[in-house]
């Protein structure tokens, strides 16, 4: 596979304030790649940086097809971008908004209309295009904004939680299609979110940040299934952080498995709650003192299926033993 982009050892500093510490990845062509970490871990400042906006400090490299580009100018690096507030502009309707940076690259008048009518295609707002911002909901504004950087064919889009304005119906049908769009126009895409569901569903690749640094990289199921440390393991998804003699690991909840009886491994608890979660049920079993496992508050989370809560029926009270399979645990040193 062909490195598309490649960012290597950048490092930010604001003041004493460390805002990126040598972040090192790189990102395929055709790649969808999600930057993941809490707020104020540094990614829009990456995002920022790899767009050309903001200037890393010495050292820091960037190379755009084996090209260095640290130094090059926004203009100089044929990206779409597009922000979390939608940014249009409000005394242009949407034919003119998407038409605006065609305007601007003095591209011929037949061009610019052949290529907003595309653009609006892509995204099927055909009918809204003489509307104005105002007159647009959340979703649509923010399709227009993608119009926008997609019209201009760029040869790499970068997306800033695109979708963390909008509300959850509109976030989840938005995020198929714009993972779908990307898939079609085969454009290399680096998207930043701080919202775990969302990587995990659209990325080809996830660089999960904490603090400056990059905590683990990898696909979707490489970091939901081996999260590398504990920052990852409790970011992502459900985890039981458990420690046994002094080591550290980690479990999902659904890699539990429960039974009604004693077995090799098994160990005793008793369900001190439960809650119907629609699809399976989620399970808070205590652990007694004896048992060789902890977790910080001695519960551990377990979903199983609906079916199997009837089958054994299981309430308040039941006892189950809960068996950890090797496989499954990640243990941390
Ligand atoms: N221009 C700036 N001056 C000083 N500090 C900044 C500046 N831009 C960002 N920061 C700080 O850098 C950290 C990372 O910010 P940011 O990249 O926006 O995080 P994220 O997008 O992950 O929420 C934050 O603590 C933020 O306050
Ligand atoms: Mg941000």
């Amino acid at each position: 596979m062909m490195e598309f982009l490649t960012i290597q050892n950048v490092t930010k500093t604001f003041g004493h304030f460390v805002a990126l510490d040598h972040i090192n990845f790189s990102v395929n062509k055709k790649e969808f790649v999600c930057l993941l970490g809490p707020s104020g871990c540094g990614k829009t400042t990456l995002l920022r940086i790899i767009a050309g906006l903001e200037e890393p400090n010495i050292g820091s490299k960037i190379f755009l097809e084996g090209k260095e580009i640290t130094t090059a100018p926004p203009s100089k690096r044929n990206f779409g971008i597009v922000f979390q507030s939608y940014a249009l502009f409000p005394n242009l309707n949407a034919y003119q908004n998407i038409a605006y940076g065609l305007k601007n690259k003095k591209l011929p008048k037949k061009e610019i209309d052949e290529r907003v009518r595309e653009a609006l295609s892509l995204i099927h707002l055909e009918h809204i295009k003489d509307r104005y911002p105002a007159q647009l909901s959340g979703g649509q504004q923010q399709r227009i904004a993608l119009a926008r950087a997609l019209a201009l064919s760029p040869s790499f889009l970068l997306l800033d939680e695109p979708l963390s304005a909008l509300d959850a119906k509109v976030r989840l049908n938005l995020r198929m299609e714009i993972r779908k769009l990307q898939e079609k126009l085969g454009i290399t895409t680096i998207m930043v979110t701080h919202d775990q569901e969302e990587a995990l569903t659209m990325a080809d690749k996830i660089v999960v940040m904490n603090n400056a640094q990059i905590e683990q990289i990898g696909t979707p199921q490489e970091i939901y299934e081996y999260p590398k440390t504990p920052f990852v393991a409790d970011f992502i998804g459900t985890v039981n952080m458990l420690s046994k003699e002094g080591a550290s690991m980690a479990i999902r909840p659904e890699q539990i498995q429960i039974a009604e009886v004693q077995s090799e491994h098994g160990i005793q608890t008793v369900v001190k709650d439960l809650e119907f979660r629609g699809a399976f049920y989620r399970l808070f079993l205590q652990l007694n003192e004896k048992v060789p496992y902890q977790t910080p508050d001695n519960l551990l989370v377990v979903d199983i299926p609906v079916q199997l809560v009837r089958k054994l029926h299981i309430q308040k009270g039941s006892i189950l033993f809960a068996e950890m399979p090797q496989s499954h645990l990640v243990t941390y040193v």
